[in-house]
């Protein structure tokens, strides 16, 4: 049985970083509730996950830095043809420090080279602005439209520095840069600046909060992150998927300007 409040099927959802960790899932799982997706992301290299559904049509890729106002101007344009106005926007694509940056970028504040910070909230306030401003403005023109925007626990709370103390005890310097925080914390009230801009007009808009996926992360940093969270453990990228079923379908359709944490109670102490 399909649950009307959560039926998905038939419509049209973009993702952008939809070739990462968590767009790939979400892709996968909107396409298997019966939504056509279209990713956008600038990597060209899909992930296996998705090969089926790009070889059925389901889902489709646009190689696309969602900085660039054209080329998402473009990316839209091809999905109207054939599929009209997306209803669904999730906005996934981000970048962090990586675990080799280098030395200065994960360094102490006092020394971050601004080029470093600039460049990551570019990407990632940017890269969410833009496709609010192009496929949330057609959402805006067709009357509906749900938009998540994909922030994280950082952006709500710093970071823990004692997660990090096995990188330290190993001898390096790390201190967990302060870009990736102010950029996420930035979405946070974008979110609500984009609810109040188009509430009227049918466009909901709202922030979905995860924390510390589960990706092969090395064992001391499992073991410090179990520590702190209140469910004991990282989270597996599936458990995402239901946040985002509710923020895009009807069984959300009072909420707008929110943001649905999905931390396993890490900021609940
Ligand atoms: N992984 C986590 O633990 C975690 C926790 C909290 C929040 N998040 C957030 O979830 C989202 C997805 O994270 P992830 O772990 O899947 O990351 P990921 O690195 O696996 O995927 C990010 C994707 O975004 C794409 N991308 C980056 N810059 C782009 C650009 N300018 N234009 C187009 N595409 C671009 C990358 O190619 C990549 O495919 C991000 O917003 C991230 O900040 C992740």
């Amino acid at each position: 049985m399909t649950d009307p409040l959560f039926d998905l099927s038939g419509r049209v959802a973009v993702v952008t970083g939809g070739f990462g960790q968590l767009g790939t899932e979400l892709a996968v799982a909107l396409a298997a509730r019966g939504m056509r997706i279209a990713i956008l992301d600038r990597a060209t290299e899909p992930p296996e996950r998705l090969r089926e559904r790009l070889s059925d049509g389901v889902v489709r890729a646009h190689t696309c830095d969602v900085t660039d106002r054209e080329a998402v101007e473009a990316a839209l344009g091809l999905v109207e043809v054939d599929w009209g106005v997306p209803h669904v926007l999730v906005n996934a694509a981000a970048i962090d420090a990586p675990p080799d940056a280098p030395a200065a970028e994960v360094g102490p504040f006092e020394e971050v080279p601004l080029g470093s910070l600039e460049h990551v909230v570019h990407v990632n306030v940017l890269g969410v602005v833009v496709p609010c401003q192009v496929i949330g403005g057609a959402m805006a023109r067709a009357g509906r439209g749900s938009i998540v925007n994909v922030g994280s626990v950082y952006g709500l709370v710093s970071p823990d520095q004692g997660l990090y103390d096995f990188r330290r005890a190993a001898g390096e310097t790390f201190v967990k840069p302060v870009a990736y925080s102010v950029s996420k914390s930035a979405l946070v009230n974008l979110t609500r600046y984009l609810a109040t801009y188009w509430g009227a007009g049918g466009v909901r808009v709202n922030t979905l909060t995860p924390h510390g996926i589960e990706n092969g992360q090395p064992a001391p940093f499992v073991e410090a992150f179990a520590a702190r969270s209140p469910l004991g453990r990282l989270m597996d990228v599936s458990e995402a998927v239901g946040a985002v079923v509710f923020l895009a379908s009807d069984a959300s359709s009072y909420v707008t300007g929110a943001n649905l944490v999905v931390d396993g109670g890490w900021t609940a102490w």
